[in-house]
């Protein structure tokens, strides 16, 4: 238990951090004080940066609006998702699924209450060996919409992911089950299933139109904001869990199933609610996945090293390599465990 002295060093310490940080991306309300407070939050600091993060985003869109058709760009206006069936050729569909599901990679693992994720990274040396899917994830489809959505030139972060649901021998519900935004700004994820999802398998589900920030979801960020020691543990990390009740008090629909036929592109600002289906029967889903995240008040929409050429393929290799550090060196365990070489499309994981 830190003495009274400790604590007040540790913040005199971290204070110029806790303050920085309160212009980038960071969300979680209980690792960071001041992002907490209920004083700073009852002035406006929460609504504030959520405000100004989206109109910054708008900007940003704004300059990046030749990326994608005008209308992808007005669907998504209305929804906060764009979903492309057909994606691909299907001849070109069918090599890249053989090139992602005949092949095995090296592979890390999570479970989430009842579902294990399997992630694979697309690095350089995956790549190497799929050079369909190098050509798409090079493409002006997945690039402009991301680019797009997410608001930013920035190559997003690619795996090939598996989801398996009720997982033997575990009993926790899903946390990916409940309605939440990923964060306090417009951000983007994108999927192309590989397989059809049907409405068993726990498909992707979206509030449609809950990515605008509208005067009542701002009044329901600053209530949230407000009640930070209320607050679910997830949504006092910063991705805040919707009811169905909010929803309704934030004048929304319910959630749509996207049950999708393989071959279907899905690009979506999670900002929105969204959630993982729940799935009616034990059930996998393959797809390739990505992410784009930066720092939300940046004015311009691109200069980011991380998407230069030689450097985004290699990102999340130093990530699982920091991960192995802390496995193997620091004998700390990881949410995200090294599985070795793995099949994407394998019913079994470690896990169970
Ligand atoms: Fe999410």
């Amino acid at each position: 238990m830190p003495t009274t002295a400790q604590r007040l060093l540790r913040s005199t310490m971290l204070s110029p951090v806790w303050l920085a940080s309160v212009l980038t991306g960071a969300k979680s309300f209980v690792d960071n004080p001041l992002l907490g407070s209920r004083r700073l939050n009852q002035a406006g600091l929460h609504a504030g940066r959520v405000r100004l993060a989206h109109a910054l985003a708008r900007q940003r869109r704004q300059r990046l609006q030749s990326l994608v058709a005008a209308a992808d760009r007005e669907t998504f206006e209305q929804q906060g998702f764009v979903v492309r069936q057909q994606a691909l050729p299907a001849t070109e569909f069918a090599l890249l699924r053989q090139e992602i599901l005949g092949q095995a990679f090296p592979s890390r693992e999570m479970l989430q209450g009842d579902a294990v994720t399997r992630r694979i990274a697309v690095n350089p040396a995956f790549l190497e060996r799929a050079p369909v899917t190098r050509a798409f994830l090079q493409g002006p489809l997945w690039n402009g919409l991301c680019h797009y959505v997410g608001s930013y030139r920035q190559t997003p972060m690619a795996y090939v992911q598996t989801i398996l649901s009720h997982v033997p021998g575990h009993r926790d519900a899903d946390p990916q089950l409940q309605l939440h935004a990923d964060t306090f700004h417009p951000t983007v994820k994108a999927w192309l299933f590989l397989e059809d999802v049907a409405e068993e398998d726990g498909p992707f589900c979206y509030v449609p139109g809950s990515h605008r920030l509208t005067p009542r979801r701002l009044a329901w960020e600053q209530a949230r904001s407000e009640q930070v020691d209320q607050l679910d543990r997830l949504s006092s990390r910063g991705s805040l869990r919707a009811s169905a009740e909010a929803l309704e008090e934030m004048g929304l629909p319910a959630p749509i199933r996207m049950a999708v036929p393989a071959n279907t592109l899905v690009v979506a600002d999670t900002f929105g609610f969204h959630a993982r289906g729940p799935a009616s029967r034990p059930s996998r889903r393959v797809e390739l996945w990505g992410y784009g995240r930066r720092n939300p008040f940046l004015p311009w929409s691109g200069f980011d090293l991380g998407s230069l050429p030689w450097i985004a393929p290699r990102r999340i290799d130093s990530y699982w390599r920091y991960l192995s550090f802390c496995e193997q060196r620091l004998h700390r365990q990881v949410a995200w465990r090294d599985v070795g070489l793995q099949f994407a499309g394998a019913h079994s994981s470690s896990f169970g």
